[in-house]
């Protein structure tokens, strides 16, 4: 433990929350000195719950004479990479929220500013550590799924109660559909598949191809449709984001993840789909939000008389059986959705702590963020197989 607890700002200050329940649990590791967001509404909840710390609506006032040495990134997420590099070049650690950058050229500078600053930079990733994620990747390292070759990897999450600001303006979830095309917002779909694969930066294997294909039954705009006046400016506007964008995605190794990302179609939300294949196993997870998880385990659960799989068990049962030693730390978390949320900001305090490697580098959080401008390249050339760069150069020596 270092002598004075990580001063972090707070950039961005809704989903910023997060922190708040944790903090217990990092008394005189963690503490939060100063909330930075354009919005005096934001500020005045933070100022009222917190009343000690100091508050900013401009990121460059804040940077300039800061109260902190780390920054939490929860802006929107087009502004995550500059506001990342930014506080790294003012000498902060960044603990930046998903998915780490949008573009090609900014996944290369985020590596270049921490090669450079030597700061500490995680993205966080809160689904590499939701107790069944943690159970698998537990599981796959007992080599309970034997040999692993096929993951899959979904966020099918509707945004589109999001699209509208009270305003009647586009909110900036709508924008990104007007002025994008890609596998958008791919990290919670890719983060625990990487790791159970060991495709990371420090791992066996890594990402290496992928090839995109995309296609939209207009949902955004049948959403507005129904909600604003023919006459509405809204409704004058054209999509290009795909309802539906599957990226096939090959590794090194020659491990194959299927990673589907769909955040308009009208269904109940499953942001957290993964299914896991290997010679002696598969996982699948629920098919909605709170539907338990399936697995089949060679050895453990039921096996027709000529040696075939019967059925799939609940995975609920192995989720206990096999439970991954750092989700007990959480036990006492009161919120079920904080447990992750702690175990993140744990790896991010102990990687500032001691001068470690956090538990999702730069090199990770650049290569899973850099499936949106890969994807949008693939489908541009009519879902070309694209080669996904070795950020870390490990090959390169
Ligand atoms: N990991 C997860 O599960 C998860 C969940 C939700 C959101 N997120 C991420 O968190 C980020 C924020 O999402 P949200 O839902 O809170 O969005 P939001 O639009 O509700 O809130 C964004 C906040 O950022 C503020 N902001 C705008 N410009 C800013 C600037 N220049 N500097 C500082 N703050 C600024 C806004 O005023 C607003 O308060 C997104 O990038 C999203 O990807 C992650």
């Amino acid at each position: 433990m270092a002598d004075r607890p990580i001063a972090l700002a707070v950039v961005g200050g809704r989903r910023g929350r997060i922190v708040e329940g944790a903090l217990p649990r990092l008394t005189g590791r963690l503490e939060v000195a100063a909330i930075c967001d354009p919005d005096p509404e934001v500020l005045r909840v933070w100022k009222e719950r917190h009343p000690e710390i100091r508050v900013y609506t401009d990121y460059d006032r804040l940077l300039a004479d800061p109260p902190c040495n780390a920054v939490f990134v929860a802006s929107p997420l087009l502004l995550h990479a500059s506001q990342s590099i930014k506080a790294m070049d003012a000498g902060m650690d960044v603990l930046c929220e998903v998915s780490a950058s949008q573009t090609m050229d900014d996944c290369w500078a985020l590596v270049e500013t921490v090669e450079r600053t030597g700061r500490t930079y995680m993205m966080a990733e809160n689904h590499c550590y939701e107790r069944d994620a943690l159970a698998v990747l537990n599981m796959v390292r007992q080599g309970m799924f034997g040999d692993l070759y096929y993951a899959e990897g979904f966020y099918l999450n509707d945004h589109s109660f999001h699209y509208i600001n009270p305003d009647g303006s586009l909110h900036w979830w709508g924008q990104l559909r007007v002025d994008f095309e890609g596998n958008w917002y791919p990290t919670h779909a890719l983060g625990p598949v990487a790791w159970w694969l060991d495709a990371t930066s420090r791992g066996s294997d890594r990402l290496s191809t992928i090839a995109t294909f995309g296609c939209t039954g207009h949902s955004t705009e049948h959403y507005l449709a129904e909600r604003l006046p023919a006459d509405h400016p809204l409704r004058k506007l054209r999509f290009a984001m795909s309802d539906s964008t599957t990226s096939i995605i090959t590794t090194e190794q020659h491990k194959m993840i299927v990673l589907r990302s769909d955040w308009t179609s009208r269904r109940p939300s499953n942001t957290g789909h993964y299914a896991l294949q290997g010679t002696k196993g598969a996982y699948h997870s629920g098919r909605y939000d709170g539907e338990p998880g399936l697995a089949w385990l060679d050895g453990e659960s039921p096996t027709r008389p000529n040696g075939l799989a019967d059925q799939f068990d609940s995975f609920d049962q192995y989720a206990e059986k096999y439970q991954h030693p750092r989700w007990a730390e959480t036990e006492d978390v009161a919120q079920e959705w904080d447990r992750p949320i702690l175990l993140m900001l744990t790896d991010f305090v102990e990687a500032v702590e001691r001068r470690t490697p956090p538990a999702i580098d730069v090199y990770d959080s650049v290569a899973w963020s850099s499936i949106t401008p890969l994807s949008a390249q693939s489908l541009a050339e009519e879902s070309a197989t694209i080669d996904i760069p070795d950020f870390a150069r490990r090959r390169a020596g």
